[in-house]
């Protein structure tokens, strides 16, 4: 690996499957399935061995990604994000053409709306999951009678079938204690199973209950009820999950490998800047990282600052690090990470086995 041009983009393999069948074990365990984000990893074959490991289909946040993952052969999709603009709803109906079966987040009645427009000119119907709030604060209806009235409106639409409830408790991440993480978590299975059954009470079935962040998916996914689970980062994982005590640092199979291109008396610069590293700290007012990566086998230093093309690494004490010298960075959030390159370098036992593309790099669309 060391004849390797810096910066690239690592991948363990062993590391890979094995993370990939702690989320299908546990969701086999608990009789409930799963479909991993793939935000995290933006790969069809990595895709495809979580599809084999016995996922449903996968999540994605965005249309363009969930075009690439159709187009790798990935036919279940939730895409987990609020549509209403006309000309997405388009691109909705092209993936409805190609045999996806295709659901999409709504949390806004106008959005409906919107919706029916456009599917009328199609002969297609468009499966809706409802997004509730669990804590996040972000897009959501609140759960219970809120998520009965959207319900009711979606019933009222003919090119409309609700197909689930769904929540993503993204404020896990600003947990200080693993306690909190179990209540955040608690909450956010209760959130979605008790918004199902208020609907059900109403006689408006909700065959899915769907749960899922990193820190949150072992908890939520064992309440009553719930019937899917969607972690992303974990198929990775990262020196952020490891900092909130998720994982251990040695469970990460994202590194990136960096060149010393300097060496100076309190510091050694690395050749990963933000374009690289990335900026990300975790949740605002919870930093759980010290600096900007973690050094594998190097606790003397520290990433104390990026530019753009320059890591910083402090020195605690003397290092041994020269110029040239490579090393292996875990990162802070490894999703962002894989946005900025092309492919993956596969390895195992220290050797290069493979090159895998990250086919949704800058997916945003
Ligand atoms: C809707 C939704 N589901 C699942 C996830 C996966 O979260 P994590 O990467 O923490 O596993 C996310 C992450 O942003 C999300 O927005």
């Amino acid at each position: 690996m060391n004849q390797l041009d810096t910066p690239s983009l690592l991948l363990d393999y062993q590391k890979l499957l094995t993370n990939i069948y702690e989320m299908s074990s546990f969701a086999k365990e608990q009789g409930i399935v799963y479909r991993p984000h793939m935000k995290t990893h933006k790969s069809i074959k990595i895709a495809q061995l979580q599809m084999e490991a016995g996922a449903v289909g996968v999540t994605t946040a965005k249309i363009s990604e969930a075009e690439v993952m159709a187009a790798g052969g990935i036919k279940d999709i939730l895409i987990a994000y609020p549509i209403s603009s006309p000309d997405k709803i388009k691109r909705l109906v092209k993936l409805l053409e190609q045999g996806v079966q295709l659901k999409i987040a709504v949390d806004q009645t106008k959005a409906l709306s919107y919706l029916q427009t456009e599917l009328e000119q199609t002969p297609f119907t468009l499966e809706v999951w409802i997004k509730v709030n669990s804590g996040l604060n972000r897009c959501g209806v609140e759960p219970g009678k809120d998520a009965v009235i959207l319900a009711k409106a979606i019933m009222s639409h003919s090119k409309l079938k609700l197909g689930g409830i769904f929540t993503h408790a993204g404020h896990s991440y600003a947990a200080k204690t693993m306690d909190e993480i179990e209540t955040i978590g608690y909450q956010e299975g209760l959130a979605v199973v008790e918004s199902a059954n208020e609907c059900e009470k109403e006689g408006i079935r909700i065959p899915v209950r769907s749960v899922g962040s990193t820190p949150s998916y072992k908890i939520a996914g064992k309440v009553t009820g719930v019937t899917e689970i969607r972690p992303g980062n974990a198929v990775f994982f990262d020196a952020i999950q490891a900092g909130l005590g998720v994982t251990s640092i040695g469970r990460c199979a994202l590194t990136l490998l960096a060149s010393v291109v300097g060496v100076y008396k309190n510091r050694v610069i690395f050749d990963t800047g933000s374009k690289s590293l990335c900026l990300d700290k975790g949740a605002h007012g919870n930093q759980t990282v010290t600096g900007f990566g973690h050094v594998i086998g190097h606790p003397e230093i520290v990433i104390e600052r990026l530019s753009e093309e320059h890591g910083v690494g402090v020195l605690l004490q003397e290092a041994s690090l020269k110029l040239n010298d490579k090393v292996q960075i875990i990162p802070n959030h490894a999703c962002t990470v894989v946005n900025q390159f092309d492919e993956y370098i596969i390895h195992e036992n220290g050797r290069v086995i493979d090159v895998w593309k990250v086919d949704a790099r800058g997916m945003v669309k």
